[in-house]
């Protein structure tokens, strides 16, 4: 058991002893390998699903409809089962959150990376091999458990083993990992749709490269001390800290962890304490800004784009040429983030975003609202480079603000006690709207026309007003300072603070707060 004994512990603010050594980069491939495969069960279905063999074999009906003339522009795709093949990866993976939550705290965050792996070749095999439509979407169903397991362990495991000075960085690595994955999807789709009839296995089972190296990662890196140490592995936790960190003065560190850790442990019900009222500001946060992000409309690109460009009268193969450009601009653009972040701000991002991403949509609703009619997909040549700029315009926003932002700022808001219950609900809510919007993203299409990018605008506005007057800068704050110097100075937020009467006092938790 963690021991009680052990109050003493480093000053808040002061940094550790930290060298970057090789197994940092070890766990900075495996950020990679997780980021990877998420991103590319994001971006693969959409070029599927535009491919003829593909849908020929599972959902002729669409086929058919495509392929008349008579179907509205906006309405060829829409069908419940080819959006449950999308979406069904994000349902399962909420669910999974859960399952993961416990597993982290439990097994680790290592042997939760595994079972994500595991999860992951065996929905590969499914997909690859599918013969029907069930096969199909129980690779999808367990390709989502993957995700739910890794998106919860993977940048848990991260941001504990990261040094704190590049904890920022890696945390925002991290979704460069989901947009190299999405770019790769991309990439596979254009190469494979001229291979008929099979090029849509080979898409769906690529998919088994980073989801062996998550595996293999999994197997050969060591759990974090934190992992350790919780479980009451002391000696273990502070040679493995020793090792990763390259000193063997770790025990201001080490103390740390342990103090948090027995404060972890007082703390019977996890998301009950994250439900108290000094908790609200942060959960109200966290919740939002996955519902923001998703309702910036950035998935009905990324899952939709090849589907889109060809609504639009792209040919099949110019459509594919678009989404790969949507793909490049997305990685180029995180990498603004990476650099700007710490420097301009997070409240500086997203609102320039929020300016851009809302002139942007309403472009794209102007140039389709007069040029595509329900029967008439020319677009001409002009216009359509005009909706492919604005699409860029609209996604490299997106990638340095809401993209990062929203696994970021939940990630370094929430104290340590409700840290784990609280990314177990930023992970599912996001899943959530994912799967909403996979699954209503056609249908809208369908029935909104081109007014789709005109509902996304609006959203886009509402978010902004709500980052303008409710988010607070959380630049350069330690995280154990957030209570004080964010949350106690804000004009709304602080009200929720007053009443905090649950103070660690001399290492001892007195917890007087009612639930
Ligand atoms: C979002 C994904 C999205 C991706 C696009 C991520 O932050 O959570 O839903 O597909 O960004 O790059």
């Amino acid at each position: 058991m963690p021991a009680g004994g052990f109050s003493v512990s480093a000053p808040s603010g002061v940094e550790f002893e930290a060298k970057i050594t090789p197994i940092v980069i070890i766990s900075c491939i495996m950020a990679a390998t997780g980021g990877l495969m998420f991103g590319y069960d994001v971006g693969i279905s959409g070029g599927v699903t535009s491919m003829d063999d593909f849908l020929g074999k599972f959902f002729p009906t669409v086929l058919k409809k495509k392929n008349e003339d008579k179907e509205s522009n906006y309405c060829k795709y829409d069908n419940q089962g080819l959006q449950l093949f999308t979406s069904s990866l994000y349902l399962a993976g909420l669910t999974a959150t859960f399952f993961a939550s416990y597993t982290t705290r439990r097994l680790g965050r290592r042997l939760t990376m595994l079972i994500a792996g595991v999860f992951f070749i065996v929905g590969v095999i499914f997909n690859g091999a599918a013969q029907n439509l069930a096969m199909l979407i129980v690779g999808r169903i367990l390709l989502g458990c993957g995700v739910g397991f890794a998106n919860q362990a993977v940048p848990l495991f991260l941001s504990e083993i990261a040094p704190t000075r590049i904890r920022g960085g890696l945390n925002i690595l991290f979704q460069l990992n989901v947009t190299i994955g999405i770019l790769f999807a991309n990439l596979v789709n254009y190469g494979t749709s001229k291979i008929t009839p099979w090029g849509w296995r080979l898409s769906l089972s690529l998919a088994g490269i980073p989801a062996v190296l998550l595996t293999l990662g999994a197997l050969f890196v060591t759990d974090t001390p934190n992992s350790l140490i919780e479980r009451g592995r002391l000696d273990e936790g502070k040679a493995v800290l020793k090792k990763i960190r390259g000193t063997d003065n770790v025990e201001p560190e080490f103390n740390e962890i342990v103090e948090a850790s027995r404060i972890a442990h007082e703390v019977k019900h996890p998301f009950r304490n994250l439900l108290q009222r000094r908790n609200r500001p942060q959960l109200v946060i966290a919740v939002l800004l996955q519902i923001f992000q998703q309702f910036t409309g950035i998935n009905a690109i990324m899952f939709y784009a090849p589907v889109l460009f060809n609504t639009l009268g792209f040919k099949n193969d110019a459509s594919l040429y678009s989404a790969v450009i949507t793909g490049a601009v997305n990685v180029l653009s995180t990498l603004v983030s990476v650099y700007s972040v710490d420097r301009v701000g997070r409240r500086m991002l997203l609102l320039e975003a929020g300016v851009q991403m809302f002139l942007s949509q309403v472009a794209i609703a102007v140039v389709l609202g007069i040029k595509v009619t329900d029967h008439s997909d020319d677009l001409g040549h002009g216009w359509a480079i005009m909706v492919v700029v604005m699409v860029c315009t609209f996604v490299s926003s997106f990638a340095w603000s809401w993209g990062p932002l929203g696994w970021l700022i939940p990630s370094e808001t929430f104290p340590l006690e409700t840290r784990s219950a609280g990314q177990s609900v930023t992970v599912c809510v996001n899943l959530l709207f994912t799967f909403v919007i996979a699954q209503a993203f056609l249908s809208m299409l369908c029935h909104l026309k081109y007014a789709i990018f005109v509902f996304f605008s609006a959203w886009v506005l509402v978010m902004s007003v709500f980052v303008l007057f409710f988010l607070p800068e959380t630049k350069n704050i330690p995280i154990e300072e957030m209570t004080e110097r964010v949350w106690k100075q804000h004009w709304f937020w602080k009200r929720y603070m007053e009443d905090d009467n649950h103070h660690i006092v001399n290492g001892k938790i007195n917890n007087g707060a009612s639930v």
